[in-house]
């Protein structure tokens, strides 16, 4: 076996597991669901959800990752022994594959928009029509989406190239800090804007008739989304820690911050569409026409729309890269292929599966099984089917099959006493990981197939 990288630190550990958290899911999906599913009400909900299943099951990967040191096939082989445990980290591999193809699409867009941005062609948005034509002429030109598609990919194979330590922790250090400001400085002109509290409202005041069964579900699956769970990827980070880092402590702090990038990109979003006087449109629309049309009459537009761009750039580069790690630690854990061998090739087998989902938007529209095109079908057998799955499997095993009792023990090591000085930690997070947090997921399931 080579020798295995780790993170240089914590901190490094916390920026890198927190840029895989913050990705396209904060910035543009949870602003909107909240806005949409009651404000503060909605947030309410979710910060429940993250506590009954997001951090549970997000201590539960990082603790088999950093326990076993290996990859999601490798940390189920050597914690069971048994090959259909085997096989649930070998599903968590696949859907590395399956949504980084379609969410470097989506991801392309993001960086060609920085493009959009800087040759100004936002500043001739006058009606909400001719952003949308724009968009729209962008996504149906194939030399557009599948060129930023390749390049967005040659950036994340980049960081994953060059190392766990030397690539994936340094790029997070520049990356999250820049991030960070670029999101304040977007906070701050949204609130100096006239209007912007009727935004705020949007996002935040408590409306409690538009909680219903369905705004929890949305609430459940998006906790589990923006955590990078249920495919290993949290897994495989936690496996370059070191065995005296505190899991608590630092899985608490990711969860932490990536609710709070969340409610921040809410705030700049929503205080500058109401300001400028426009309606919160969902979808894709909601960045890649609304907002564009909203920065050509915002004063300092010009500016603040580039930094948008590269702002979910950077989020959705972050996530890209954790998810590739995934695909590449099995390669180099498991069949003992060299980082950059392992990288090149299922960099590029990934890139070329992703150029379908770049055609859905044109020549393959029409394309279709089971009535989806191929992005829609990529994005729902992974959001949808194997990521719950991952996450309910994940929980049953380290809940029913590891054990609390060897569990514990290795959760406490690097607790530096806290679980000892306070055993209820322990009991509460056990409660969480073996009864609710499975039958949470599973009703995500069922509702997202449809089933319920
Ligand atoms: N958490 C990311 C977001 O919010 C998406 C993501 C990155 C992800 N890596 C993942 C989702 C792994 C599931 C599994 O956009």
């Amino acid at each position: 076996m080579n020798n295995r990288e780790n993170w240089g630190s914590k901190f490094g550990f916390i920026l890198a597991a927190t840029g895989s958290a913050i990705g396209l899911g904060n910035i543009w999906k949870f602003p909107y669901i909240a806005g949409e599913n009651g404000g503060a009400a909605f947030v309410f909900v979710y910060l429940f959800c993250i506590a009954l299943v997001g951090l549970p099951v997000l201590m539960a990967e990082v603790l088999m990752g950093r326990t076993t040191q290996r990859n999601p096939v490798g940390a189920f082989k050597i914690l069971s022994g048994s090959p259909v445990w085997t096989a649930i980290g070998g599903l968590g591999v696949l859907a590395g594959f399956v949504v980084l193809s379609f969410y470097s699409v989506i991801a392309g867009w993001s960086l060609g928009y920085v493009f959009e941005a800087i040759s100004g062609a936002f500043s001739d948005f006058t009606t909400a029509s001719v952003a949308e034509e724009h968009f729209n002429s962008l996504v149906s030109d194939v030399t557009w989406n599948v060129g930023w598609h390749v390049i967005f990919f040659g950036f994340t194979m980049a960081f994953v190239y060059l190392g766990v330590k030397g690539g994936i922790e340094r790029g997070s250090k520049i990356m999250m800090p820049v991030l960070f400001i670029i999101l304040l400085m977007l906070v701050a002109r949204g609130l100096t804007l006239e209007g912007a509290e009727k935004g705020i409202a949007f996002l935040l005041n408590p409306d409690w008739s538009k909680i219903s069964g369905e705004s929890v579900l949305i609430a459940l699956g998006h906790a589990f989304f923006t955590l990078s769970l249920g495919m290993g990827a949290m897994m495989t980070y936690g496996s370059y820690l070191n065995k005296d880092d505190n899991i608590l402590s630092a899985t608490s702090l990711i969860v932490f911050l990536d609710t709070f990038i969340a409610l921040l990109a809410g705030v700049a979003i929503f205080s500058s569409v109401f300001a400028m006087g426009q309606d919160p449109a969902g979808g894709p629309g909601l960045i890649f026409q609304t907002l564009p049309l909203v920065f050509s009459t915002m004063p300092g537009g010009f500016i603040f729309s580039i930094l948008f761009f590269v702002l979910l750039s950077l989020a959705a580069l972050t996530s890209a890269i954790s998810l590739l790690e995934v695909v590449v630690a099995y390669f180099v854990d498991e069949k003992n292929w060299p980082r950059h061998k392992a990288v090149i090739v299922f960099g590029l087998v990934t890139l070329l599966l992703g150029i379908p989902s770049a055609l859905s938007f044109n020549v393959m529209a029409e394309v279709k099984l089971f009535g989806k095109n191929f992005f829609d079908l990529a994005d729902f057998f992974s959001s949808n089917i194997l990521l719950p799955l991952g996450g309910f499997c994940i929980a049953v095993f380290v809940a029913w099959v590891w054990g609390f009792d060897k569990a514990v023990i290795h959760l406490k090591e690097g607790s530096a006493g806290l679980l000892d000085r306070n055993p209820w930690l322990a009991d509460l997070w056990w409660v969480f990981l073996k009864f609710i947090s499975p039958v949470l997921i599973f009703i995500v399931f069922l509702y997202s197939l449809g089933l319920i």
